[in-house]
C-alpha cells in the first residue's frame, strides 16, 4: 500500500531523513521505533504530504504521492493522527470528529460518526464538550475517532500512548489492533517500543534519519541489540 524510497527531508538546507526506504504492504501493522529526535515525526509528516520531501519517491497504492497536497491525500485515504493528538480545546468533540469528515461530500458521514461512537462510548457521552476539557486518554481516542471519520486506507499513529496510563495504553493499543482487524493498514510510529511490536508485524529502526535495522516483529522482539538499545526500560 505505501512504499518509501530512499526519501530524503527536512525542515530547512539540512535533510533529517537521509534515504528512507520501507513498505507497509496492504492489511499490514507495520511499526517504526526510535529514539527522540530519529526523525520518526518527520517520517510521518512527509508521508501525509504536510513536508516536502527534497528527494526519494513516496508510492500509494502504487502511484507517486510526493507532490500531492495534504488535503489530497486525507481523500486519498491517507489519514495521519498526529504526535500531541492535536484536537481543538475550543470546540466540541462532535465537531472535533466532522473536522475529519471535511474532505467527504458523501452521505456516510453521519454513519460513520455513529460507529466512531460505538467505538468510543466516552466520546458519545462527552460528545458536547469541549476536547480541551476531556483527559488526556479521551483526547487520543478523540484523535483517533477524527482520523477515522476520513475513512483511511492508511492510518498513521504518531505516539499515540504518549503521556498516558498504563491501563489507557492498553486501551489504545487493543482499539489500533482492532482497527487493523477491520482492515486499516497502520503505519504505527512509538517510543513505546515493546508494545508496538507486540501488536505489528513486522518493524522498522530508525536511527539519525537511516534505517539501521528492520525485521519481522517477533524477530526484532528476540534481538539482543534491539532488547539492549530500545527495549531495556520497558
Ligand atoms: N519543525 C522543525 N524545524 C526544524 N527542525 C525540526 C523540526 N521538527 C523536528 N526537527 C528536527 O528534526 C529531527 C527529527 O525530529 P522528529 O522527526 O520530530 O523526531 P522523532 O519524532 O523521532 O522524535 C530532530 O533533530 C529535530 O530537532
Ligand atoms: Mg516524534
Amino acid at each position: 500500500m505505501l512504499e518509501l524510497r530512499q526519501l530524503c527531508a527536512g525542515y530547512g538546507p539540512v535533510d533529517v531523513l537521509e534515504g528512507i526506504s520501507l513498505t507497509v504492504p496492504t492489511g499490514a501493522c507495520v511499526c517504526l521505533i526510535g529514539a527522540n529526535g530519529a526523525g520518526k515525526t518527520t517520517t510521518l509528516s512527509t508521508i501525509a504530504g504536510l513536508i516536502a520531501p527534497s528527494s526519494g519517491d513516496i508510492l500509494f497504492e502504487g502511484e507517486p504521492i510526493r507532490r500531492v497536497a495534504a488535503e489530497k491525500l486525507v481523500q486519498r485515504g491517507v489519514s495521519l493522527v498526529p504526535e500531541g493528538r492535536r484536537v481543538v480545546s475550543n470546540m466540541s468533540v462532535e465537531d472535533n470528529l466532522l473536522i475529519g469528515a471535511y474532505t467527504r461530500s458523501d452521505d456516510q458521514i453521519g454513519a460513520d460518526l455513529e460507529r466512531v461512537y460505538q467505538r468510543f462510548s466516552r466520546l458519545r457521552e462527552r460528545r458536547r464538550q469541549f476536547a480541551g476539557q476531556m483527559s488526556g486518554g479521551e483526547q487520543q481516542m478523540l484523535a483517533i475517532g477524527r482520523a477515522l471519520m476520513a475513512r483511511p486506507k492508511l492510518l498513521l499513529l504518531d505516539q499515540a500512548s504518549m503521556g498516558l496510563a498504563p491501563q489507557i495504553v492498553s486501551d489504545i493499543f487493543r482499539t489500533i489492533r482492532e482497527i487493523n482487524n477491520l482492515g486499516t493498514t497502520i503505519l504505527l510510529v512509538e517510543q513505546n517500543a515493546r508494545k508496538a511490536l507486540s501488536i505489528a508485524s513486522y518493524g522498522y529502526v530508525l536511527e539519525s534519519g537511516r534505517i539501521s535495522g528492520e525485521g519481522a516483529a517477533a524477530d526484532l522482539l528476540n534481538s539482543p541489540q534491539i532488547v539492549a538499545a530500545y527495549l531495556g526500560g520497558d
